[in-house]
């Protein structure tokens, strides 16, 4: 074999993804040794493949330039979240490399993507259509992986739910804990349990106010199963992101022209073509005429997807229990309070002692040292504390002899300091090396946890030289990039390094394991 892999000319009637993908089979055909030529001689290239998009503090638009020009199904795992959640029942990449080969045709399972992702992977998909339907010849052999959480998920009784915010704060953030004695289940510090929560049952109630039929109507839904329209819509669809075909389904319905065609509008994506962020209650209330057959219309909903929530407990601390950490997620728009699933479900609906369907997502790497002597630094403001109280929970049970760091903020340390008296108990009797607070707002200028880390940049530096692990997780597209430029700004000065210099070596403290986030 030349060694030389063929690229399509400029002059090449493709798109850039047609481009990309083609050019990505190219060299899958044409790195296989001295077989050339034939599809079913593509091999993967041996070398271990980067995925430089794989970062979810990047841009959906970032993330798919990092992937320009490779093959196509890495383009569809750059349209993902690259949380490596599991909430598809997937990883990022086997769910692209599914969608390629069109084992999977649910584009609307990555929650954290939304519908930007599931927009995305459509257009890429109807960029090459006669290509799609072709196996891509350098994933032809990839196993496909069941999917993971809806198998395994099981009823865990719930324990309690307290409210972790003092009075007087803004925040709703709940400590909830789930029995799992009798479940079958286990965990390990890192790992994340998923929920299945239920609709608020409010807006199922005005949903099927607003299509004019019985509650009791026997329906086939999205998932296969067949149920009541109220269970449907409270238990089954998606009802919060209607999917695309569901907006389709109102439009090719509605009596009136204009707002078929706005609707359409909206279905193909371009933005202000009506009510932004639409709920199906807000596309109903807006567009009177559009009342399809109940049946097509749930049948072209999305299926609910589960949530995940980073454990916060240790198993070795609490025997038999685990517990989460959650914001409740409420905010006004266009005059109705909205609610998010999961969290308004745990923190005002799902009583004592009843049984949520929750199943254990294991961490892809967000794992305590096997080292206990070794350092570990954690950031976590807000909900990003759930693992680290964990970590201090396991180093307490196991006798680590390591240092632990923690870095803490929120909006006010008289009402938002999450587990106050257990942070300070751990820094009181040493467990906690060191603890970083950072209040946004008890001062006029907001004061961030990246604020204290520059602060206490040598002696964070001279952490990392003794073999300092570092973990960052929460709030993923605004904390977790200004924490990684905080930490390139720390390591270019105190290591007297070029900015490159200085994102090579944080980008090898992540090879190595030493630089992990589970940011959201
Ligand atoms: C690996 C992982 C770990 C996680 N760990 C945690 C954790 O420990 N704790 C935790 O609380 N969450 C965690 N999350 C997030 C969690 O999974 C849910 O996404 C979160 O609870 C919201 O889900 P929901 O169903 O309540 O809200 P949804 O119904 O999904 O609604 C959330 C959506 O509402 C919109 N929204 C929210 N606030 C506003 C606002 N102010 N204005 C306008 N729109 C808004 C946004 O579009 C947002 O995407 C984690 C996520 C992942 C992937
Ligand atoms: N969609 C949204 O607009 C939105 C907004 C907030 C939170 N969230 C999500 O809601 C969930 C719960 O949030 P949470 O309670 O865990 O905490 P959070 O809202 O992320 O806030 C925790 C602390 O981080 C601060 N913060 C804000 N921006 C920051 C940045 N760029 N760098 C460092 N710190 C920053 C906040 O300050 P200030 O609040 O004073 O700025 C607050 O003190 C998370 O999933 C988060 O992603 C979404």
């Amino acid at each position: 074999m030349s060694g030389i892999v063929p690229v399509l000319p400029d002059s090449a009637p493709f798109s850039d993804n047609q481009r990309a993908w083609l050019n990505g089979y190219l060299a899958g055909l044409f790195s296989a040794d001295g077989l050339a030529g034939t599809a079913a001689s593509a091999t993967v290239p041996s070398e271990p493949e980067d995925f430089p998009w794989h970062d979810p503090a990047l841009e959906l638009d970032e993330r798919l330039a990092l992937a320009a020009g490779r093959p196509h199904e890495r383009v569809l795992m750059a349209a993902m979240a690259q949380l490596d959640c599991g909430q598809c029942g997937y990883l990022c990449q086997s769910y692209a490399e599914l969608i390629a080969r069109g084992d999977e045709k649910d584009l609307t399972r990555c929650a954290p993507g939304g519908k930007a992702t599931a927009r995305k992977l459509k257009e890429l998909l109807a960029e090459t259509p006669a290509l799609a339907a072709e196996p891509a010849a350098s994933i032809a052999a990839s196993p496909a992986p069941a999917p993971a959480g809806r198998i395994s998920a099981v009823p865990a009784p719930l324990l309690r739910c307290d409210r972790l915010n003092r009075e007087g704060s803004v925040k709703d953030t709940r400590q909830i804990v789930f029995r799992l004695d009798g479940t079958g289940l286990d965990y390990q510090v890192g790992d994340s349990l998923g929920v299945h929560a239920a609709n608020c049952p409010d807006l199922v109630g005005a949903l099927v106010d607003c299509l004019g039929v019985s509650a009791d109507l026997e329906v086939d839904c999205p998932d296969g199963s067949r149920r009541r329209l109220q269970d449907a819509l409270a238990a089954v669809c998606d009802i919060a992101r209607p999917s695309d075909d569901a907006i389709e389904v109102l439009a090719s319905r509605a009596q009136d022209h204009e707002e078929a065609d706005l609707l359409q509008a909206i279905a193909e994506g371009y933005p202000g073509s009506g009510p932004e962020d639409a709920d199906l209650l807000d596309l109903l209330l807006a567009f009177p005429s559009a009342r399809p057959p109940v049946q097509e219309l749930v049948g072209a909903l999305g299926v609910l997807q589960p949530r995940l929530y980073s454990i916060s407990s240790s198993p070795k601390a609490t025997p038999g229990e685990v517990h989460l950490t959650v914001a409740a997620v409420r905010y006004r728009r266009r005059d109705r309070l909205r609610k998010g699933v999961a969290s308004i479900f745990l923190a005002e609906r799902a009583a004592p002692g009843a049984p949520v369907p929750v199943f254990v997502q294991q961490s892809h790497g967000f794992r305590l040292p096997a080292n206990g002597d070794a350092p570990i630094i954690m950031i976590g403001p807000g909900t990003g504390i759930a693992p680290f109280r964990a970590f201090l929970q396991e180093r307490r049970a196991l006798g680590a002899g390591g240092r632990n760091w923690l870095f803490f903020g929120d909006q006010h340390g008289a009402t938002d300091f999450l587990y106050r008296d257990e942070i300070e108990g751990f820094a009181r009797d040493g467990l906690l090396t060191r603890l970083d607070t950072a209040f946004s707002r008890d001062q006029p200028d907001k004061v961030y946890v990246q604020h204290r880390m520059r602060q206490h940049a040598a002696e964070l530096w001279a952490w990392l030289q003794d073999g300092a692990q570092i973990y960052v997780c929460g709030d993923a597209i605004r904390m977790a990039r200004d924490v990684d430029t905080a930490l390139v700004h720390i390591i270019a000065k105190q290591g007297r390094m070029e900015m490159a210099g200085a994102k090579a070596h944080l980008a090898q403290l992540a090879r190595e394991q030493r630089y992990q986030r589970d940011v959201y």
